[in-house]
């Protein structure tokens, strides 16, 4: 693992009034693969996405994103340095069209270029937009409002919005809470089709999932990294092991 990381945090800490929701955490996030962080409940999984995300500044250590120290770095920044997220809440325009949520979420990124004659920056918007459908696998709900999709779909299309920024790094919280066996399934197929192009972390409960997706896993416990490495690495490590079995879940 020599290759340099897209985002690493060094000795990241955490408190909250006094509790300590994570400590000392340094973790290299190679690129083009699909790393997930997992843990235990309270394990401090969605702090650290928090931290990596930008919504939270860590009370200690450094965020670095390709080589740059961006810890502080205001959220409303992050699409633009390259980072993405994709929420367990549906942010979408729920009367808009799925073409439209995702068109919006261009114009978003590309408006400050905005010297395009109006007509052409609309067709080239409606084109890219037409292509991130395509690739979320939702090219036959373009013309459907966001609410009348399934659940799994509006998920799918909340990605196509995060792609509109066209992330380097693309964050995901929980992608599949909430969804059936047969949504997980086409959801676990279109985060891998993602990975490769970009770098993408997950935060998981589902350990089955993780594990067969993941090329590497983050494990924390109580706010420290306790592993981290392959799925057969993690799979064989006793500590993990005890961790889970603690909890009786697998
Ligand atoms: N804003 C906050 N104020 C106080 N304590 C917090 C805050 N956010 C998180 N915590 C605490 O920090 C710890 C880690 O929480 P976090 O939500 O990061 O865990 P998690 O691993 O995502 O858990 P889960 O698996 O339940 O989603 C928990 O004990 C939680 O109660
Ligand atoms: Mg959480």
């Amino acid at each position: 693992m020599t290759a340099d990381p897209v985002i690493e945090t060094r000795g990241v800490g955490m408190r909250f009034q006094g509790f300590t929701a994570l400590k000392d955490v340094n973790v290299r996030i190679q690129p083009g693969i699909l790393t997930s962080i997992i843990g235990p409940n309270g394990a401090g999984k969605s702090t650290y996405f928090n931290i990596l995300s930008g919504a939270l500044r860590p009370s200690d250590g450094q965020v670095l994103f390709q080589g740059n120290d961006i810890t502080g770095t205001p959220p409303h920044r992050f699409a633009h340095i390259g980072i993405a997220k994709s929420f367990q809440i549906t942010n979408l325009f729920p009367n808009f069209t799925a073409l439209e949520n995702v068109r919006i979420g261009l114009q978003a990124h590309v408006s400050r270029y905005g010297l395009w004659r109006r007509r052409a920056l609309l067709q080239g918007l409606t084109e890219e937009a037409t292509a991130l459908l395509e690739t979320v696998g939702l090219a036959d709900c373009a013309q459907r409002p966001a609410r009348e999709l399934a659940h799994g779909q509006q998920r799918a299309l909340e990605i196509a919005v995060a792609l509109a920024a066209r992330p380097r790094l693309l964050l995901m919280d929980e992608p599949t809470a909430g969804m059936s066996p047969e949504e997980t399934r086409v959801m676990m197929d279109l985060i891998r089709k993602l990975v490769g192009e970009r770098t993408v972390v997950l935060v998981e409960h589902k350990m089955k999932m993780v594990m067969s997706i993941s090329e590497r896993l983050v494990v924390l416990h109580h706010g420290e990294l306790i592993a981290e490495g392959t799925p057969d690495d993690i799979r064989g490590n006793e500590m993990v092991r005890r961790v889970y079995l603690g909890q009786g879940q697998h």
